[in-house]
């Protein structure tokens, strides 16, 4: 059977944002860039975002459109099998986030539904944990995995396509709406000046600190390290820039994280709800409070949450695709049994975190502070170091000029992206370590 491709160009670039954009854009994001000192850390974040988060991804890009194939053989089929055990680091890395992930979009379910009943009016903490694990959390973790696998299904251009074709924008339009809302509210201006005003102070003595988050961000945001962005590279058709659809890519994805704190700060502020909360339930506790005391909370409520579903489902198709994308590449399965049939098995690995926060924070930390920046570097150090010249005639492609800028990246790719990558995977070992979070929660 023929592979499947987008139906546009267009198409691709959207899904490619739908990965992006999800729950690290709206919750994470604006967050972060408040504690590290607002302003400055934008700025930080948007230069950590395209002099590595750029080079990265179009890195993944070349390996997709390249070789048109999952994440797996990609590397077999662009003559260099030895690497194979890099994409099956990717795949095994994309089943692992999206088990826990999937539990969070759990979580959001139940908000939207919680937002429509004013279920978590009377005391948001206490909803938050009375929901975070148990049998509750199992049951929407289903429902949200379930929803994944059906778009998933339907195929890269009649499901993840026109999904995500509707999904993006939407997320706009309503977070946009939010943001325009937001600025109406009295007290908002406090918002403003905690989210935007630049704490110099507080940037330098973070800066150790800060710049590792920020590319290990930049790489989470940008869904890298997992497959996704291989795999969807993988179904273009035709010659286009890569370049210019992946600088599309982190600018709409770093324009939604911007616009996000455009919409939680003024909200937290306006209703005196401190923005200092951390762990999994900040935006869910601090957002819920301030829902549960504007008036048409309720309505309000319900947009936001189901922005952040949106947003958390089109990053999740991404990554159950990259394993259904792995196994009807090899064998004769038609597709929606195997999106069921992995789509389950995510599910059960993700169990244990629906039922317990321990196992799930353990997930978490093992996803930034050694799966991501590991496969991360293994991608780079073979696009850079073995594809080499390969990988410059693909991003040459449908570009004019005497293509200095594609050796300027290939140059980034094996210097400055691989060190930062490197610089990241060592930090990140050091507080697992330190932690003592390598081991499971037994
Ligand atoms: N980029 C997504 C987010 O910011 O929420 C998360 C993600 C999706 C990471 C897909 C990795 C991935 F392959």
């Amino acid at each position: 059977m023929a592979r499947e491709t987008w139906a546009t160009r267009v198409g691709f670039v959207l899904a490619a944002v739908g990965s992006a954009v999800g729950l690290g854009n709206i919750w994470q994001f604006p967050f972060k860039t408040a504690e590290f000192g607002g302003a400055t850390f934008l700025v930080v974040y948007l230069v950590a975002a395209l002099s590595v988060g750029l080079p990265a991804i179009l890195a993944e890009f070349v390996v997709g459109r390249r070789s048109k194939r999952n994440v797996v053989d990609a590397f077999g089929a662009l003559g260099h099998p030895g690497w194979t055990l890099v994409g099956v680091v990717g795949l095994f890395s994309g089943f692992w986030i999206l088990s826990y992930y999937s539990v969070v979009g759990g979580w959001v379910l139940r908000y939207v539904a919680g937002s429509a009943t004013g279920a978590y009016f009377g005391d948001p903490a206490a909803y938050f944990a009375g929901i975070a694990a148990g049998t509750d959390a199992l049951a929407l973790h289903g429902a949200f995995m379930a929803i994944v696998v059906g778009v998933v299904a339907l195929g890269v251009e009649d499901g993840i396509e026109r999904a995500t074709k509707l999904m993006v924008p939407s997320i706009v339009v309503v977070l946009l709406a939010l943001a325009l809302w937001a600025v109406t509210l009295p007290g908002a201006g406090a918002g403003y000046a905690y989210y935007l005003a630049p704490d110099l102070d507080e940037l330098f003595a973070n800066l150790g600190e800060l710049v590792p988050y920020a590319v290990g961000q930049a790489f989470f945001s940008l869904s890298l390290g997992m497959g996704a962005m291989i795999t969807y590279a993988s179904y273009l058709d035709g010659d286009d820039s890569l370049a210019r659809d992946g600088l599309a890519v982190v600018l709409f994805n770093t324009s939604v994280g911007v616009l996000a704190g455009f919409v939680v700060f003024p909200l937290l502020f306006a209703q005196g709800v401190s923005p200092d909360q951390s762990g999994p339930g900040a935006v869910f506790v601090g957002l819920a409070t301030a829902f549960s005391e504007l008036p048409a909370g309720r309505l309000l409520g319900v947009a936001f949450f189901v922005v952040v579903l949106v947003a958390a489902l089109s990053s999740a198709i991404s990554l159950l695709e990259v394993a259904v994308s792995y196994v009807i590449d090899n064998h004769d399965a038609g597709r929606a049994p195997t999106a069921l049939g992995l789509g389950a098995s995510i599910f059960l690995l993700g169990v244990p975190s629906s039922l317990d926060l321990a196992w799930f924070e353990w997930f978490d930390a093992l996803t930034y502070n050694l799966y991501l920046p590991l496969s991360v570097l293994l991608v780079l150090a073979f696009v850079g170091w073995v594809l080499g010249g390969d990988a410059l005639d693909e991003v040459r492609k449908g570009t004019s000029g005497d293509g200095f800028a594609a050796l300027a990246w290939l140059w980034t790719v094996r210097v400055v992206v691989l060190l930062a990558v490197v610089g990241t995977l060592a930090l990140g070992l050091q507080s697992l370590v330190l932690d003592g979070a390598i081991a499971p929660p037994f």
